[in-house]
């Protein structure tokens, strides 16, 4: 997600520094914006001026350092509380000028992440949707503290510079759009787990009845299914509503390491 958020802004032109956790992580994400521009341009969106553009815009790092300096941070590391909470303490003492600091994050409420700063006010969710590159859609998350000023600035950027779609959330597990799917990928996946329909019956079902773009089983392999279980939880702990409770079969999914597109299996197979 951090990589296609990353292409977004180059795209439109502002100067990006990624920071990966290790060289192995920054090569995948120089790879991954690379095949994406690559794609972008074979189908005429992008002239290769505008690649190279966008290339020059993109500067990627394991030094969590090379950020100070910059207007904004947009935070999307793994979904674990504890390392975002670090992130944020650390954020926030490189970056003491920036307009706000944001969180992609699904899981964890901003306000958590906002009390490990010394300005929570311009602390925000800014939530895109997977594939970054593709989908309008940005959530504009405010926390109890979060002020107008950060609120309006991130908006700015969103809409204005990255030329997304924002609609706004309070501070609730899900924000809206994940209160609203999550619990229907569950059921989903409940419906295959019980042998009540199988796989391709399933996702044929909302592509061709529904006109969704793909089925649930294959839009929760395009997720990963430990950030799927991430939500689940996270939407189970705050309102207590059975339809988030995480099936047995996602579960032992994520402890075998089936976690969908990205580890090359899930519900489908993506080896080949
Ligand atoms: N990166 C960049 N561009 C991509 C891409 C990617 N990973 N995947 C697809 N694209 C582009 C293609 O280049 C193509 O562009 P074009 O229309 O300009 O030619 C366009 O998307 C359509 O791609 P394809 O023709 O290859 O394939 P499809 O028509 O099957 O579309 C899809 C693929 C865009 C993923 C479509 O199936 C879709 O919209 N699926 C639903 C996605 C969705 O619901 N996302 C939200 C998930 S929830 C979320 O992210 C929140 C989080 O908190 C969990």
């Amino acid at each position: 997600m951090g990589a296609g958020i990353a292409e977004v802004c180059a795209r439109s032109g502002v100067d990006v520094t990624v920071v990966e956790a290790d060289e192995e992580r920054a090569a995948r994400a120089r790879e991954t914006i690379d095949a994406s521009l690559g794609r972008a341009e074979r189908k005429g969106k992008l002239s290769a001026d505008d690649r190279d553009a966008a290339l020059s815009h993109l500067r990627v790092t394991v030094e969590l350092d090379d950020v100070a300096g910059c207007d904004a941070a947009i935070e999307a590391i793994v979904e674990d509380e504890q390392a975002k909470r670090e992130l944020f303490r650390r954020l926030d003492a490189l970056l003491p000028d920036a307009a706000f600091l944001a969180s992609n994050t699904s899981s964890v409420p901003i306000m958590k992440l906002g009390t490990e700063t010394t300005q929570p006010s311009r602390v925000l969710g800014l939530h895109f949707f997977n594939p970054a590159p593709v989908m309008p859609l940005v959530e504009v998350v405010r926390s109890i503290m979060t002020t107008e000023d950060a609120l309006r600035a991130a908006r700015t950027f969103a809409e204005d510079t990255l030329g997304k779609t924002c609609i706004d959330s309070q501070d609730r597990a899900g924000f809206v759009v994940n209160a609203l799917l999550i619990p229907f990928l569950l059921s989903a996946i409940r419906m295959f787990e019980s042998g009540f329909a199988s796989r391709d019956d399933i996702d044929q079902g909302m592509v061709k009845g529904c006109a969704h773009p793909m089925g649930p089983l294959a839009l929760a392999d395009l997720i990963g299914l430990d950030t799927l279980l991430a939500i689940a939880r996270s939407l189970h702990e705050e309102f207590r509503d059975p339809a988030s409770v995480a099936p047995a079969l996602l579960n032992r999914m994520v402890e075998a390491g089936l976690l969908g597109r990205k580890s090359g299996r899930g519900f489908y197979d993506y080896s080949g």
